[in-house]
């Protein structure tokens, strides 16, 4: 059965027409190449061969046919991918372990949520209260008709009413959450309240949340549960608008409320989501890290507005993403914030942004009076804490250094004119950071790790099939890929294995993706010889200086080294792509035949050997 259907899909659907809506392409002989819609770069090396029916990134590797896709395009499931693909062909797609019965239960919710979507707007234009309401809280007309709202109109049974008039089984609605059976017979969910569709990355409404037109109501909103065709812990809220803009814009806004990206999508700030007033999930991240690894977290200006963004932007940090986090007024949330100030001012609030390290240091800063000498450990204490969490050993590294110096700069104004006793505070400080940077297990503080200040900054950031494993990375990493960009630079032969062996994703150092990108770009090959390469590198004024850097290193350099660093950078590589299977293993996406299978049993056959033997 779906097999059949599978391999149809494969055979009819037209890759470069499919590929061609998220990214121009161009004949290139047999085949097409454009620019790689998973990472960013400026010159093509994204092929999609459309007689056999695949694409290929041989900057960041990424790979695959009709289905892989749109799965990674879309972040959908492989399911999903095939309902869609199914559809544009009018093909029919019967999931895997799906029965007749259990398809035909999705169909029915999609319709009976559409339906329901039909009613509720219908009713908006007759209940005078909400729409002055909407009014009031700055809605255009345009805006309420371009996210669907609608109004929920009060008595218990006017759903009720208008699906007997349709000579719809209440059973339908019941299924959707949208009509309750109580002791009394059956009523309607949603009573009085506004009504906000949820929709899916194909815009169709799966979902409600129902808003209380009184300030004090309770609950204030109240959401559909669970359903086969609604997952609260995978959908985003305003998604499937976004979608297009986050890629265009290169970074992502969370925000908390329905209303706070209604309120940005209509003052023209359209890449914002917002999961369902529920914490955000790795699901979410693996959803939302499709359209870009950057984000930044924009949530109510109170504390715990503050915690919420901490906790949520640390999933997305964990999984190698580029998070920084915007301060809002104490009061405000985005909503209030650009109705009162304008885009332009929640633009500037956007580049303000902190790096989510910065964010909490600064925060817990100001959470503490240090004029209290009691207090000073307790802050040190805690900093170092927050520090030594952080995922990734470089910004460890970096935090650690960037925190000592705060320290410094601190206790001189602690202990103004007393040089002593201000060493020896300092040198106490300093201490505890490094100690407790090494209870936590954390990776050394000052482990000779180069950095050039630009870590804490947005360098490039690769997107695409690697995932970084949220912990430990290992500390010599960078250090490996360092030591292969400057091989490669110096010396043909070692450029030539270099961009034999390696592709963008090794790479994961920020300062040294982007030229590990160039490098390894078909315009990097084409340049010949290795000082060529370097040259055609340092064309790019983003990199001229990383790259005089690494050619100024005067470390020896020679194959035994190279050998080792290229080993070590496959291996890990090996261990984010294994993680990164488990991942799609567990979140139930592949098939029986799914080719991943096979490629997740031999890279655990291979790191395991390999255990083994060093063991
Ligand atoms: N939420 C919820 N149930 C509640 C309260 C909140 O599901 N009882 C969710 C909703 O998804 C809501 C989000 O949490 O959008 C954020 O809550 P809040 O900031 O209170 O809502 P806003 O969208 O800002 O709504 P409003 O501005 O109308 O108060
Ligand atoms: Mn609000």
């Amino acid at each position: 059965m779906a097999v059949d259907v599978v391999q149809e899909i494969k055979l009819r659907t037209d890759l470069v027409e499919l590929i061609s809506v998220y990214v121009p392409l161009r004949r290139s002989g047999r085949t097409h190449k454009g620019l790689c819609p998973f990472h960013a770069e400026k010159t093509p090396s994204f092929h999609v061969d459309g007689e056999r029916g695949f694409f290929r990134c041989y900057g960041c590797g990424v790979g695959g046919d009709c289905f892989t896709f749109l799965q990674q395009k879309e972040g959908l499931a492989f399911n999903e991918a095939g309902e869609m693909l199914a559809r544009r062909l009018g093909l029919e797609w019967v999931r895997r372990g799906d029965t007749a019965e259990k398809r035909s239960e999705r169909e029915r919710l999609y319709d009976m949520m559409a339906l329901a979507q039909r009613f509720f707007r219908e009713r908006l234009k007759d209940a005078p209260v909400a729409q002055k309401y909407l009014e009031r809280r700055g809605l255009a007309p345009e805006t309420v008709e371009a996210f669907g709202l609608g109004y929920a109109p009060p008595g218990y049974q006017a759903l009720l009413g208008w699906l007997k008039g349709q000579k719809i089984a209440p059973e339908e609605a019941e299924a959707a959450d949208l009509i309750l059976r109580g002791e009394h017979g059956l009523r309607d969910r949603f009573v009085d309240r506004l009504m906000f569709p949820i929709f899916d990355l194909e815009g169709r409404p799966v979902a409600f949340g129902g808003r209380a037109l009184q300030a004090d109501a309770i609950p204030k909103y109240l959401n559909s549960r669970e359903l086969p065709i609604f997952h609260k812990g995978r959908t985003l809220y305003g998604l499937h608008v976004a979608k297009q803009e986050i890629p265009k814009s290169g970074f992502a806004v969370a925000v908390e409320g329905y209303m706070d990206v209604i309120a940005l999508h209509q003052a023209g700030i359209v890449n914002a989501v917002a999961s369902l007033g529920t914490a955000i999930t790795e699901q979410h991240v693996g959803v939302l890290r499709r359209y870009s690894d950057e984000l930044v977290f924009c949530y109510d200006g109170d504390s715990a507005g503050m915690r919420a963004a901490t906790k949520n932007s640390s999933l997305f940090e964990a999984a190698g993403c580029n998070v920084r986090v915007a301060r809002l007024p104490e009061g405000d949330d985005p909503d209030t914030f650009v109705q009162k100030h304008g885009a332009d001012a929640f633009r500037s609030l956007l580049t303000q942004a902190e790096p989510l390290l910065d964010y909490q240091l600064n925060t817990l800063r100001a959470g503490y009076d240090l004029t209290d000498e009691t207090k000073r450990l307790g802050f040190v204490r805690e900093a170092a804490r927050i520090v030594a969490q952080s995922s990734s050993s470089l910004t460890r590294q970096a935090y650690a250094a960037k925190l000592e110096r705060t320290l410094e700069m601190m206790v001189d104004e602690w202990y103004p004119g007393q040089p002593d006793q201000a060493q020896r505070a300092r040198l106490a400080l300093n201490q505890e950071v490094r100690r407790l940077l090494r209870s936590d297990g954390g990776a050394p503080a000052g482990g000779g790790h180069p950095t050039n200040g630009r870590v804490m900054g947005r360098g490039p950031t690769t997107s695409g099939p690697r995932v970084q494993p949220p912990a430990p990375v290992r500390s010599g990493q960078g250090a490996e890929e360092r030591y292969v960009l400057r091989a490669a630079l110096s010396e043909d032969r070692w450029a030539d294995r270099v961009s034999e062996q390696l592709t963008v994703a090794h790479f994961s150092d920020s300062n040294l993706v982007g030229v590990a990108a160039k490098l390894l770009s078909e315009e990097g090959d084409a340049a010949g010889s290795a000082p060529q390469r370097a040259d055609a590198v340092k064309a790019d004024p983003e990199l001229a200086g990383v790259v005089s850097e690494l050619l100024m290193d005067e470390a020896p350099l020679n194959d035994e080294g190279l050998d080792r660093c290229l080993e070590g950078l496959e291996r890990a590589w090996k261990r984010s792509r294994k993680l990164e299977l488990w991942r799609a293993y567990n979140a139930g996406e592949f098939l029986p035949e799914d080719p991943r299978r096979e490629e997740l049993r031999r890279l655990s056959a291979e790191l395991e050997g390999r255990q083994r033997r060093e063991a």
